[in-house]
């Protein structure tokens, strides 16, 4: 079966960390290696970028170059290597996140955004991405719940996120033959059978 590149999306508080194990677990269950992984993150350098860009203060384009910067990498290090070896992949976050959290909610100019994604990966996009797709003010309160002290895109304001989540939809409505919006209102439960579901159909042929 041919190697496949699966994302997650969704503004923060969506829930969608609890489902990533579960969709890892469904194709694990088939035979099929998986290496997991997230953005920004996902190689040594790209865990010290995240530090910066979860907690140092700084322009919105170098924000998205830094993101830019950790992605070159992880492609490079980590999820090209794996989709060869005939690995799939999972990514908490890829491109679109820049789209909706650069593009949407701090306004980064779109053709500069084009022009980075064009840089770094022509020729590659994930075949399938899921959005779990939630209402800011229940996300807020589901991350208030969590305990934790909030990162600088955690503690933006609700119209930060409705932001964030509009420009999601519009890259969804885009390429909906990639991208797959989920209901997170729904029960964890209702939304892993979903889940599932699009995962067979899609990646499973
Ligand atoms: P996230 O992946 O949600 O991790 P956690 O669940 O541990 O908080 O956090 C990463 C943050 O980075 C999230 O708020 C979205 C943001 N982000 C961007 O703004 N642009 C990007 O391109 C990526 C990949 C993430």
């Amino acid at each position: 079966m041919k190697s496949r590149f699966i994302t997650f999306e969704g503004i923060d508080g969506a829930g969608k960390s609890s489902q990533i194990a579960a969709a890892v677990a469904l194709i694990q269950s088939r035979g099929i290696p998986v290496v997991q992984t997230r953005e920004p993150g996902g190689t040594p350098l790209g865990e010290k970028l995240r530090e910066l860009l979860l907690h140092e203060p700084m322009h919105l384009e170098t924000e998205a170059l830094l993101m830019f910067a950790a992605r070159r990498e992880h492609l490079a290090a980590r999820i090209q290597p794996a989709l060869a070896a005939g690995a799939w992949v999972v990514s908490d976050r890829f491109t679109d996140a820049t789209y909706a959290y650069q593009v949407g909610g701090r306004g980064l100019d779109e053709k500069r955004f084009a022009a980075l994604e064009k840089w770094v990966h022509p020729h590659l996009q994930p075949d399938l991405t899921l959005i779990f797709d939630l209402d800011p003010q229940v996300a807020a309160r589901r991350l208030a719940g969590a305990g934790q002290a909030p990162d600088r895109f955690e503690s933006e304001q609700a119209d930060f996120f409705e932001r964030v989540r509009a420009a999601y939809l519009r890259r969804a409505a885009a390429d909906p033959a990639r991208i797959k919006v989920i209901d997170a209102a729904q029960t964890p439960d209702e939304i892993r059978k979903e889940l599932e579901q699009i995962i067979v159909e899609i990646c499973f042929q």
